[in-house]
């Protein structure tokens, strides 16, 4: 039976490593700040926002709240945008994804400086992530990687399978573990004989949105598998892309849905305002 990877544990762990990092800010009159963006009324991203709002205040993390109603015009967030940037006591700028049909979700992302982009997702932070430098990296990839580390288990020459290819997950998690000198593989509904090439995994990633797609017979005896799906079943409850209960028994590191990749995006985040705000304060 696999170790249980605590999600929540570590979270909270790194969040108290943030709060000691804000209190050294503080001491030197430094207040890291965050603002956090939200269009329209999507219960989902409404409790999103509530957490990292709720997060922030637990690190010692000044928040700016920013709810727009649904019908606000693309000008409209550009100019709120342009206005953070400018402002130099604003560290960080995060707009709450999906965007409303009627925006145009890249033209937001590519305004926002790429020194306030927490959430790691302007192109130019891509980039540098792509070399290897981004010292913003996605949060929820970056949180994969810290789960696997502090599990104790060693990246470096593993066979690592990512199994989706989004530009938030699949894509920024594969190169954060060949930057970890891991040898990557990344499958997608294209992939042909996908059970066989993840039985190959001695690090697996699921990050693909379809409830209990990796089964038993797709895990190797001893693998460490890290669940990024947050799937809404019809009886209400989270399912992860994992079958749990089939990967378990044969796993020796995994993590649960809820309480496994979930607190840990957030945890991330904190940690990006920190870096952010210590940057621009040529810390
Ligand atoms: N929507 C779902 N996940 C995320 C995230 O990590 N950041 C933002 N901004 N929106 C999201």
């Amino acid at each position: 039976m696999a170790n249980i990877i605590d999600g929540k544990r570590i979270s909270a762990e790194i969040k108290d490593e943030v709060k000691v990092k804000a209190d050294e800010l503080k001491a030197k009159g430094i207040e890291p700040c965050l603002a956090v963006v939200l269009v329209g009324e999507d219960p989902a991203s409404q409790v999103y926002v509530r957490n990292k709002k709720k997060a922030c205040e637990y690190c010692g993390i000044k928040s700016l709240s920013y709810e727009l109603s649904a019908d606000t015009t693309e000008d409209e967030l550009l100019s709120l945008i342009d206005k953070l940037n400018a402002d130099k006591s604003c560290n960080g700028i995060l707009v709450q994804l999906p965007l409303p049909k009627h925006i145009d979700e890249n033209k937001i992302l590519l305004r926002i400086l790429p020194e306030k982009d927490v959430d790691g997702f302007h192109p130019y932070n891509v980039g540098l992530l792509s070399i290897g430098k981004a010292d913003l990296k996605a949060c929820t990839p970056a949180g994969c990687i810290e789960l696997i580390k502090r599990s104790g288990v060693d990246i470096t020459g593993k066979r690592c399978v990512v199994v989706g290819r989004s530009n938030i997950v699949g894509k920024p998690v594969g190169m954060l573990l060949l930057a970890e000198n891991g040898t990557v593989t990344t499958c997608h509904s294209k992939t042909k004989n996908i059970a066989e090439v993840c039985r190959q995994a001695e690090i697996l990633v699921a990050a693909v949105g379809i409830p209990r797609f990796i089964k038993g017979d797709m895990v190797s005896q001893g693998a460490t598998v890290i669940d990024v799906g947050v799937n809404r079943l019809e009886n209400g409850k989270l399912c992860g892309d994992v079958d749990f209960e089939e990967v378990s028994p044969k796993a020796a590191y995994i993590t649960p849905v809820p309480g496994g990749v979930g607190p840990m995006t957030i945890a991330m985040l904190m940690k990006n305002c920190i870096t952010a705000c210590r940057k621009q304060n040529n810390l």
